[in-house]
């Protein structure tokens, strides 16, 4: 009778046992068999019934039915374990020979790339670089520049104001004032920087762009000094067969005022697509500081003088690397700036 039924479980546990598919599994077995409530532990409770002269008989039927099921069970479980190994070695497999992932590197902006070359010029004439602020009084940016208050760049349509005193800077200029109040002589000095105006976005506008602004103060500077300076840069930055023009313009903090023109780099001055046919490229403004301007910084005009510019640095980053739509420095399109 106990002999059966422990041929039985023996047998069930083993099929069991045999088929099942997860550690899961096998722990279940093991409880419903082995465990406090198992089968083979109640046969163990019920032994009290067997003969005495039967139980060790059915004692070591039990034992051995026991380790057989425990035996069974630990083979699988490492079998189990090996084959989940395996799966993980071969789904983890490193191939050595792929190549690596490559970083990716930043790449410097054309405007940067302008500015650095812009800046490196005048730092080797002995310029001093300095930074003003781009939320700015209507005084540094329109007043003391000798601006009318009624001038049409005042106006709302071109630029953005804060509250009637406050503004977004127009131009650099305003950096003039600053280092003019500082009350140090002399000035040699540039000062890049964003400026905004209201103009609608298209190819060669946008609300917010960069000047560079250059300053020179001091006893005896003439507009010889002005010319000299601004051919020499014209010649660092396009190269050194470049020359300069200048045509008769109006700023009212500049007296003579002018526009420098320089000899178009593509075709060397005989008329290309790049300057329109004719042959010479519109760079910047320049002039000789107002003497209203100096006076109004507390400088004597009849002691000291200087001549001031101002160089649109999109006009230089799109003419340096011929791209013709502004628009493209600002869309960040990696594939676009890779490229200088
Ligand atoms: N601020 C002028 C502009 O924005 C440029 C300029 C600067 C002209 C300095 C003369 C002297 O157009």
């Amino acid at each position: 009778m106990m002999k059966e039924k422990l041929q039985s479980i023996r047998e069930k546990a083993l099929a069991q046992i045999n088929s099942s598919d997860s550690l899961e599994k096998l722990n279940e077995i093991r409880v419903a068999y082995l465990g406090k409530k198992g089968e083979l532990t109640e046969v163990l409770k019920g032994m009290k019934d067997v003969a005495a002269e039967e139980r060790p008989v059915v004692g070591q039927l039990v034992n051995d039915t026991r380790t057989a099921i425990e035996e069974m069970l630990e083979a699988t479980r490492n079998k189990m374990a090996k084959k989940m190994r395996e799966v993980q070695m071969e789904r983890e497999v490193i191939d050595v020979t792929l190549p690596a992932k490559k970083n990716l590197i930043g790449h410097s902006h054309p405007n940067t790339v302008a500015l650095e070359t812009v800046e490196n010029i005048f730092v080797g004439m002995g310029y001093e670089v300095v930074e003003g602020p781009e939320v700015e009084y209507d005084y540094y940016n329109f007043e003391a520049l000798n601006i009318p208050a009624n001038h049409p760049a005042k106006d709302e349509q071109d630029t953005f104001y804060i509250n009637s005193e406050i503004l977004l800077r127009t131009q650099t200029s305003s950096t003039q004032i600053h280092e003019m109040e500082k009350g140090r002589l002399p000035i040699r000095m540039i000062a890049p920087g964003r400026v905004y105006r209201s103009d609608e976005v298209d190819a060669t506008h946008s609300p917010c762009f960069h000047q560079v602004e250059g300053l020179v103060v001091d006893k005896n500077i003439t507009f010889a000094d002005l010319k000299g300076t601004l051919a020499e840069f014209a010649r660092e930055l396009f190269g050194p067969e470049t020359k300069v023009k200048f045509r008769p313009h109006h700023f009212p903090f500049t007296e003579p005022s002018a526009e420098m023109d320089v000899t178009c780099f593509k075709c060397g001055g005989k008329g290309c697509r790049m300057c329109k046919g004719s042959g010479w490229i519109e760079i910047l403004g320049c002039g000789m500081v107002h003497p209203n301007v100096l006076r109004k910084c507390n400088i004597d005009p009849e002691e000291y003088t200087g001549f001031a510019f101002g160089v649109g640095l999109e006009r230089i980053a799109l003419l340096k690397y011929e791209i013709d739509d502004m628009r493209l420095l600002y869309e960040n399109d990696a594939r676009f700036l890779k490229q200088f």
